[in-house]
């Protein structure tokens, strides 16, 4: 019997037959909860536990990252990198030797448009605050007010590590410098009260005579 031939007109009514025993339910309807298996049930409770992790992580990470940023803000930076008071301009005689201001880590000079000699001010005439950080390597250049080069022993900025030597206006004239020295933006006020804005650096050019600020 098992080998016997189906005939279509049999298949058709099992077909029939198949069908009028199956529940139809509507997409839109929702299943009895007698008809939900426990499969299912336990199916969609790991995807809600799954989920709810992957929310959390998420959320925590978030968060972390938010608090990271936060810490991380500039809130009224002091010292460098921020706004440095650097006196006022009656301390600063002009043709007098460059000061060196730790906090801000510059050099500040008042110059003289008539100290012409070869490491002097190339005509800068004011103030002229010069990051003292090396332009080469890093290391930091001090003013040498004997050290003498090419016949003038009256001041040059001369760095000790590789020999980079700069005129008084920071213009690199030796060494293995790829520029010379940069400079720092100087505010002002009408009370003669100077700020340096550390932050604010300009790499060093051979117009960092043309930067001085005239008092
Ligand atoms: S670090 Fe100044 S010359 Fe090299």
């Amino acid at each position: 019997m098992a080998n016997e031939p189906v005939s279509p007109s049999q298949t058709d009514a099992w077909k029939s037959a198949l069908a009028s025993r199956r529940t139809q339910v509507a997409d839109t309807e929702a299943l009895p909860a007698a008809l939900v298996s426990p499969l299912d049930r336990d199916v969609s409770r790991r995807n809600f536990i799954r989920a709810s992790f992957w929310g959390g992580l998420g959320v925590t990470l978030l968060g972390s990252v938010g608090l990271l940023l936060d810490f991380l803000y500039p809130r009224n930076v002091r010292g460098f990198g921020g706004p440095v008071p650097a006196g006022n301009v009656a301390d600063y005689v002009k043709g007098a030797d460059p000061v060196p201001n730790s906090e801000g880590q510059f050099w500040m000079a008042n110059l003289d448009p008539a100290e012409s000699r070869l490491g002097g001010t190339g005509g800068a005439d004011g103030l002229l605050a010069l990051w003292r950080k090396c332009p080469h390597l890093g290391c930091t250049v001090p003013w040498r007010s004997t050290f003498s080069y090419e016949g003038d022993s009256e001041g040059w900025y001369r760095c000790p590590c590789h020999g980079s030597t700069y005129t008084k206006s920071g213009v690199r004239v030796f060494g293995p410098a790829p520029r010379s020295m940069d400079t720092m933006a100087i505010e002002i006020d009408s009370a003669g009260n100077i700020t340096v804005q550390t932050g604010a650096i300009t790499p060093g050019g051979p117009d960092n005579p043309e930067r001085a600020v005239p008092v």
